[in-house]
């Protein structure tokens, strides 16, 4: 992963589920209910997240993908259950500790994120101004190559709404990155973008992860992008997490519901509401 000097290890699609299952990986959500008003959305929701993988998280719309990954940061508290990252409860810990946990999370929100009044060089370097003491000098190196890393080095003075939805999309990306975070979260990265440049994201996507490491996390309802980018596939239905598995594995799956849910076929369990 990133950190300096320690030894990097990627470990392959097999190794990973094991580690992931000894209760030590370093995003667990265990049992976790979430109602708005009387409307139930997470429903004892489990899953641990393999570790140094990209797990994408399929479901139908509405049934609170979003609700999970804003747990996951800490940006909303479960009802009931716990969430625990980095080997802490995001709800044990004092409000600085969880700030502190959620700075090492890299997020990429649906639009980028962007902040309109400043520049993409401006948007990308501005968690390092915020969270570190570099100098401008080491900021500059960071930010330039992670904007070359998304294409974006020759718009990098624009403002975001004079750049494409896939143009924001990468600066948010590259703006996600530049802390070294051992976890990415994508909420959506492929929506409203054409298939060109979806699949051109999804590459993307899988080759900052192989440059880099850590453990994405990327929720769609794109199945060729899970096709693309997965090595672990989690299916929540209902406010749960129905099916978590290798890629190969749950695009042979036998369960009638992952079935129709990767066919997107209109027959089958899966209705529509
Ligand atoms: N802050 C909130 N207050 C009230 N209801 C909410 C809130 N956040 C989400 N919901 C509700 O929770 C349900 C799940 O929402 P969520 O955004 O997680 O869906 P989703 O699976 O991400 O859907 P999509 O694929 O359309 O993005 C929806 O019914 C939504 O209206
Ligand atoms: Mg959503």
């Amino acid at each position: 992963m990133y950190s300096d000097g320690s030894s990097t290890t990627h470990t392959g699609a097999s190794g990973v589920l094991e580690g992931s299952r000894r209760g030590d990986s370093t995003i667990q959500v265990n049992d976790v209910h979430k109602a708005f008003g009387a409307s139930k959305v997470l429903n004892g929701l489990t899953v641990e997240f393999a570790d140094d993988a990209i797990t994408t998280v399929l479901g139908p719309s509405g049934t609170g993908k979003s609700v999970l990954l804003k747990h996951i940061v800490g940006l909303l508290e479960p009802d009931a259950g716990a969430v625990r990252v980095f080997g802490q409860n995001l709800w044990r810990v004092s409000e600085t500790e969880r700030f502190a946990l959620r700075k090492r999370f890299g997020v990429l929100f649906q639009d980028g994120a962007l902040f309109g009044s400043m520049n993409l060089y401006d948007n990308v370097a501005f968690p390092l101004r915020k969270h570190t003491d570099k100098t401008e000098d080491e900021i500059r190196d960071i930010v330039m190559s992670h904007l070359k890393e998304v294409g974006l080095e020759q718009a990098l003075d624009k403002a975001p709404n004079e750049i494409s939805g896939g143009m924001r999309k990468r600066a948010g990306f590259a703006r996600a990155l530049v802390m070294r975070p051992d976890v990415v979260l994508f909420d959506e990265p492929d929506s409203g973008l054409d298939p060109v440049r979806t699949k051109l994201l999804s590459q993307l996507i899988l080759e900052m992860h192989r440059e880099h490491g850590g453990t994405y996390i990327v929720i769609t309802h794109d199945i060729p992008t899970a096709r693309t980018v997965s090595d672990y596939i989690g299916v929540l239905w209902k406010g749960r997490m129905v099916h978590y598995g290798t890629a190969d594995e749950t695009f042979g799956s036998e369960d009638p519901f992952v079935r129709q849910f990767l066919a997107g076929d209109a027959v089958g369990p899966l209705g529509m509401d």
